[in-house]
């Protein structure tokens, strides 16, 4: 499958060597992406968070090399070469080659450090392949720029576009991180309400959102911080067959639906309906797949009833949702940040391995540094 839209015109410029370096953060899913068809398209639309903490941050040297017979790249992680990176990348790089033919014409050196620890159970996927992602449109961007001068309304366009081809490519390294480029929510996956909405690349959301969720905070807690029990690859794949399958699709629509007039009533009840199902509803559809996992740990759910009845006792809004792991990340408006806070190191933190959690918030995507 080819996205003429994303293939470029010849290069104009000749560029020998030089290096980008971009920040991206993660994101979390408020309706959740849990199967995909072939070429990363989505079973069905997702909308998240975009955080603000968790990043990752990339530096990408590129050198002109003698012949474009082959990729050829390295990887760091906080200084040390990576070699198991370079699959993964490696089969990134030949998903996007069609979109962007300079990559054989280059080698490539690909610094890389996140601000949360390595083996947190944090997926560093979304984070990691957007900064990468980035790095990528700005030698583009290089090779392509003209000298004349433009307005101010090309530019815009321009930027709109690199934004775009940038999540569009981020797509076919994670799914999840078409989401990460911009703040503070992004849809990503066709939706009839939601115009410009995409399988192609994440959009942000157009529509109006109510004060109530400006600033909404996100403390992820660590309950298990070892390698992911089931690769997302792996897990996206139990979706084909699954006997639940296609109602579960026709229910991620409808919760979007629904989540346009809580976005806008700023409707926090309904909000935590929604986001709790949707996470329990991941999980249930791993628990009644073939095979089956229970990926949450017994601290994942000592965490979800604490939290449910520290709502019943005070009225608080606080809610949960999750990954596909044992990891629970609280969700809350600014307003309650204190006592939520209170509550967490009071409560919650004795269910995380060694104490450890991360105080998130929304952000607002990818910079430049
Ligand atoms: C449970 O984006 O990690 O976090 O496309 O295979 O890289 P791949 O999957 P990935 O899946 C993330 C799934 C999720 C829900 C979500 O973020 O929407």
């Amino acid at each position: 499958m080819k996205d003429v839209q994303f293939i470029p015109k010849p290069y104009i410029n000749y560029v020998e060597s030089g290096s980008f370096r971009w920040s991206s953060p993660s994101n979390i899913a408020l309706v959740k992406y849990w199967g995909k068809k072939e070429h990363q398209i989505p079973e069905n639309p997702s909308v998240s968070f975009t955080l603000d903490n968790c990043k990752t941050t990339t530096t990408l040297h590129f050198s002109k090399k003698e012949n474009n017979e082959k990729l050829s790249f390295d990887v760091f992680l906080d200084g040390e070469k990576k070699d198991d990176f370079k699959p993964k990348i490696e089969t990134f790089f030949k998903r996007i080659e069609i979109y962007l033919p300079f990559l054989r014409d280059y080698h490539f050196k690909i610094e890389t450090s996140n601000t949360f620890p390595h083996s947190s159970g944090i997926a560093s996927s979304a984070s990691g392949m957007s900064a990468l992602a980035m790095c990528l449109m700005s030698i583009e961007k290089l090779l392509i720029e003209s000298d004349i001068t433009l307005s101010e309304v090309e530019r815009s366009l321009n930027n709109d576009f690199f934004i775009q081809k940038a999540s569009f490519l981020a797509r076919l390294g994670s799914g999840s991180a078409c989401r990460s480029l911009e703040g503070d929510l992004v849809v990503w996956g066709k939706h009839d309400e939601i115009d410009g909405s995409s399988d192609l690349f994440g959009v942000k959301y157009p529509f109006e959102v109510h004060n109530n969720f400006k600033n909404y905070q996100d403390t992820i807690l660590l309950v298990d911080k070892g390698e992911k029990q089931v690769s997302s690859t792996v897990g996206h794949n139990l979706m084909h067959g699954h006997p639940f399958a296609q109602e579960r699709f026709k229910q991620a629509h409808k919760n979007l639906s629904s989540l346009i007039t809580v976005f806008k009533e700023g409707d926090l009840d309904a909000f935590i309906e929604i986001v709790e199902s949707e996470a329990l509803t991941l999980h249930a559809m791993m628990m009644t797949s073939m095979p089956y996992f229970i990926l949450m740990k017994p601290n994942t759910l000592e965490i979800i009833n604490k939290i449910w009845a520290f709502r019943q006792t005070t009225n608080s809004k606080v809610c949960f949702t999750l990954d596909a792991g044992a990891n629970v990340h609280v969700l809350y408006p600014e307003c309650e940040c204190e006592k939520v806070c209170e509550f967490i190191k009071n409560e919650l933190v004795a269910f995380c391995q060694k104490g450890e959690y991360i105080d998130d918030k929304i952000g607002f995507g990818a910079k430049q540094l």
